[in-house]
């Protein structure tokens, strides 16, 4: 707790208590204010208001900086593998050998889907998207997993987040194979994470799928790069309804959901279709960039471009770009909608409207290049996502459980809708 800040309202003065973070930034705390004052505060879309004290991830979006539980984003897509970035975000430290191999052993026994939830895949409709037949099997799957709703101990958390990081996996490389009407693919106890997921996606009955090194090691960094980023529409989801009490289960299905709208996780998906539709229309990007800027009705965004927090490069685009630009060449692979992305940034970082405003390419720009080229499908794209971001969920997920001061997430709000009336019969409506 620091200093206090001052504000007059109705000539009275309040006190308010100013909290610092570990890097220096600033709140005030108005949590008794309108007990003290009768005043809310408002603020829509929360763009500057911090929900929660969090000790997992850490953003400086005007120095374009990322860390989670102090370890640079640069580091650990470099040398993490994405259990480890797991292990790491949900309980607070790098796992020793010994603790890496427990958990990854954890994951390996607790990859396969219970028979029984297999027929589930086939009630959905051949077109049900997978991020609606992923939010729906993680709360069918919470029965499977535990005895009761609640967790009740450490060791049950521990084989719930195991579970559910290992089974979203396989449930979904087992919802593309529904959905494409092949069999479903058991998951391997050798393969890693990333090997694992893409063996499941690609293995036919005739054909056993063996990913290259490249393949599984752009997957992994890829993974690790979208494990969390503090307090995200979908992150903040997850803590809303884990705020309720929910269970793990419960809290991850809803944060799928949040994650699924174009604005958030689909945006990877919506960069590539937006490239497609230049492409097939022959607009030129400077045509497009005007289209963007001419924010008539109907007028485009600039998918993969903005974001809330970073008013500086997205520490991650620069990170997927040089993988995206790295993998092709290394697979031999060339992507015309790599080069027209190119472009499209350059003609946006050098345009008044994107510079003025801030706008810089993030994580969704080039990501959707690589799945393209690991020959992940575009409705996969979210899905991949949500498999990365699922350890931050979890991760905040458990610092709620642990905090035993935790209070329910209940916003205010300033009612702006008619005052009080009649009630009118319906013949006279
Ligand atoms: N294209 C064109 N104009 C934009 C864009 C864009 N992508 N992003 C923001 N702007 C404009 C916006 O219209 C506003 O203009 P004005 O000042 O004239 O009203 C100005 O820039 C400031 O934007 P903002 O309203 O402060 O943006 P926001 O913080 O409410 O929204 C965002 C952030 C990420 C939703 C938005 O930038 C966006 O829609 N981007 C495209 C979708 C996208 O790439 N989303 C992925 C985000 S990163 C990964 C993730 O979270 O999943």
């Amino acid at each position: 707790m620091g200093d206090t800040a001052k504000l007059e309202l109705d000539g009275t003065a309040y006190e308010l208590p100013v909290v610092v973070g570990t890097e220096g930034e600033h709140a005030v705390d108005i949590s008794k204010l309108r007990a003290q004052s009768g005043y809310i505060t408002l603020d829509d879309g929360y763009g500057n208001t911090g929900s929660c004290e969090s000790a997992i991830t850490f953003i400086d979006g005007d120095a374009g900086i990322l860390r989670y539980r102090g370890y640079p984003i640069e580091q650990l897509a470099e040398k993490s593998t994405f259990v480890e970035a797991a292990q790491l975000l949900i309980w607070g430290e790098l796992p020793t050998p010994a603790q890496r191999d427990h958990f990854s052993a954890l994951l390996a026994e607790n990859s396969a889907i219970p028979s029984d939830m297999l027929r589930h895949f086939g009630a959905f409709p051949a077109h049900a998207h997978p991020m609606a037949i992923m939010s729906g099997m993680i709360n069918a799957l919470q029965g499977h997993d535990l005895p009761g709703i609640h967790i009740e101990s450490d060791g049950e958390f521990e084989l719930a987040a195991a579970s559910l990081l290992s089974k979203v996996r396989t449930i979904a490389a087992a919802a593309y194979k529904a959905h494409k009407s092949e069999p479903i693919v058991w998951p391997r106890y050798d393969l890693g994470f990333a090997e694992n997921f893409l063996h499941m996606m690609f293995t036919q009955p005739y054909r056993e799928h063996v990913p290259s090194a490249e393949a599984a090691r752009a997957l992994n960094m890829m993974l690790v790069l979208h494990a969390d980023h503090e307090q995200n529409c979908s992150t903040s989801t997850v803590r809303m309804v884990a705020s309720s009490q929910a269970n793990l289960y419960a809290s991850a299905a809803a944060g799928v959901c949040a994650l699924w709208g174009p604005l958030h996780g689909g945006a990877n998906a919506a960069v590539i279709e937006m490239l497609e539709e230049i492409r097939a229309s022959g607009a030129s990007v400077t045509e497009y960039v005007a289209r963007v800027k001419s924010k008539e009705a109907g007028a485009p965004k600039l998918m993969g471009f903005g974001h809330r927090v970073y008013r500086n490069f997205d520490p991650r685009a620069k990170i997927i770009k040089k993988a995206a630009d790295d993998l092709l060449d290394r697979m031999h692979v060339t992507d015309p909608l790599l080069d027209l992305a190119r472009e499209l940034e350059a003609a946006a970082l050098a345009d008044d409207y994107f510079v003025s405003r801030k706008l810089y390419p993030n994580v969704d720009f080039y990501s959707g290049i690589i799945l393209r080229a690991l020959g992940i499908p575009l409705d996969m794209f979210t899905v991949m996502f949500a498999i990365g971001r699922l350890p931050g969920w979890i991760a905040n997920w458990k610092e709620m459980y642990d905090n035993p001061a935790q209070r329910i997430y209940r916003p205010r709000q300033i009612y702006v809708g008619s005052g009080q009336r009649d009630w009118v019969p319906s013949e006279e409506r």
